[in-house]
């Protein structure tokens, strides 16, 4: 392997936490998510704040399944589980074509930056910069567009939000010092590394943003995803990618045909995973 492909490939073990498979923290699931039927959800917020105070994190104990490093590995591969520890939550086979997607960028030259609307913990991006640095890019900026305190509740406008209880779930909720911290820990953040700090309708159209090579969406809800399309898609080059993570999740799926429906795009949706997809926008 090329010393640039071993650095990306050694970059992406790292971000899904597949290192360290013997470690017993590796198979946890989030409390938050495990425990809330039997915790109630106001003693769960009460145990997790005061755990995080004490700079730990509340988890349970590895589901059987799980509890086998190769059985991790299969899901991680997949981006099947919600880790305790890894950077990103989204998987192999969607890192591995999100890497492909910047490298063509880079290659064809496709201008634009590169840009993820939902970053969790910055897993995504941070490959992203990752990419970037390993082939010697010096011009393009890395955009990190996410509350930082979770999904926005319900707000009555798109009814197919209205039952999500996204909200609700303080696991999502990743503070953006945090994901700082995440940057550097893999010695990548730096001046073209651009937060986006708030809901998207409130952040994007304003954003200094002019031209895009990648669209990576990952906010898994309808307002969070067509409000995202709304305002950046003129924004992306011919043949920039447009990549969806949640296209499994009806109310994202329904916003992106929604939207093509709109704009009358008709270049075929391509399918990732169980649950990616991209399309390349068409010249004009
Ligand atoms: C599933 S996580 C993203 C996973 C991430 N891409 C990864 O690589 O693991 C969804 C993220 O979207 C953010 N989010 C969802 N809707 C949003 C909105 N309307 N405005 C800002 N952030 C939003 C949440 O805060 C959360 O960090």
């Amino acid at each position: 392997m090329e010393p640039a492909q071993l650095y990306l490939d050694l970059l992406k073990r790292c971000l899904l936490d597949l290192i360290y498979l013997d470690d017993p923290l590796a198979g946890m699931a989030p409390a938050d998510v495990v425990h809330r039927p039997l915790l109630g959800r106001a003693a769960l917020r009460l145990a997790n704040g005061v755990v995080r105070r004490l700079g730990l994190t509340l988890a349970a104990p590895p589901r059987a399944e799980h509890a086998d490093g190769a059985d991790l590995q299969a899901l991680r591969e997949e981006g099947r589980d919600w880790p305790p520890r890894a950077h990103t939550m989204v998987g192999r086979k969607r890192l591995d074509h999100l890497q492909a997607a910047v490298e063509t960028v880079l290659r064809e030259g496709v201008p634009g930056d590169l840009i993820e609307t939902g970053v969790w913990r910055g897993g995504s991006v941070i490959l992203m910069r990752g990419v970037l640095a390993a082939h010697g890019d010096s011009e393009r900026r890395v955009w990190v567009a996410d509350s930082f305190r979770g999904l926005p509740p319900p707000d009555g406008k798109w009814q197919i939000d209205a039952r999500s209880r996204l909200h609700l779930i303080d696991f999502l909720a990743v503070p953006r010092a945090q994901v700082e911290r995440n940057f550097q820990a893999y010695g990548l953040l730096d001046e073209r590394v651009r937060f986006l700090e708030g809901w998207f309708e409130d952040t994007l159209p304003t954003a200094p943003i002019e031209r895009l090579a990648v669209l990576r969406l990952d906010g898994d809800l309808y307002r969070s995803t067509i409000s995202v399309l709304e305002t950046l898609y003129d924004r992306v080059s011919p043949g920039g990618f447009i990549i969806v993570d949640d296209y499994a999740l009806p109310p994202c799926k329904a916003a992106i045909t929604d939207f093509r429906a709109t704009r009358g795009i008709t270049t075929p949706i391509e399918a990732i995973d169980w649950s990616g997809v991209f399309w390349r926008k068409q010249a004009a």
